[in-house]
């Protein structure tokens, strides 16, 4: 099954809450939520206020990306406050097992996140231990950004793996995914696309009708 997660980091903030209503009308069921310390990432973008005013407003899957250094430190205040699941990063955690097991006995999805440069086979440890594997397909930080290409071939690679395995587990990419690149990013074996400025620039209710269109196909 294909999905569709609007990232909210492209979002106009003062007007957060109608552009979460024009989501919750669409058919898509997830909003993915980038969370970012300016130390795992040069950025800062948002963290515990906008989560917790984000679940009061909707009741869409709230998937939230931790671009935080030692994200364990959170895992527990940010399913309080809502998150229905919780990625974290191989390169900046070092008791994944732990904080991947922490996340499911508190009810939620489990997601491991990887870096472009970093070996797809890092994640290969935990893909029994995860619910979902988010592949960057750019260098995480920023919306907008070009797609790295390089990254058709790691989703291919996870897709793989897990299929050997027997296992179902939803891979997600996210950065630079376009109308343009979108068939191929399925083709390579993604079903959880997150997209920002794809969505958000523009009209958000026929931007999400056109990826909806050809991730139906
Ligand atoms: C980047 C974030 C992405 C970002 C994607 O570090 O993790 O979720 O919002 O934005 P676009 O789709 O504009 O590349
Ligand atoms: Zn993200």
């Amino acid at each position: 099954m294909n999905y569709l997660a609007p990232s909210i980091l492209s979002a106009d903030f003062c007007e957060l809450g109608t552009q979460l209503d024009i989501i919750g009308k669409s058919s898509v069921k997830h909003l993915h939520i980038d969370v970012m310390d300016g130390m795992f990432v040069p950025s800062i973008s948002f963290g515990m206020p906008v989560l917790e005013c984000v679940r009061k407003r909707t009741d869409l899957f709230l998937d939230v990306h931790m671009m935080v250094e030692r994200p364990e430190r959170y895992v527990e205040e940010f399913m309080r406050l809502g998150a229905d699941g919780i990625t974290i990063h191989v390169e900046a955690c070092d008791c994944i097992y732990k904080t991947l097991e922490r996340i499911r006995s508190l009810g939620g999805k489990r997601g491991i996140a990887i870096n472009p440069d970093t070996p797809i086979e890092h994640v290969f440890p935990y893909i029994e231990n995860v619910d979902m594997i988010l592949v960057m397909t750019v260098q995480p930080g920023f919306g907008g950004q070009s797609y790295i290409p390089k990254c058709y071939d790691k989703i291919r690679d996870v897709r793989r793996e897990l299929d050997k395995k027997g296992l179902s587990v939803d891979v997600e990419i996210d950065g630079g995914v376009r109308l343009e690149n979108l068939r191929q990013n399925l083709d390579a074996g993604a079903n959880m696309i997150v997209t920002g400025s794809a969505v958000f620039k523009g009209d958000i209710a026929n931007n999400i009708n056109a990826f909806l269109n050809i991730m139906k196909e």
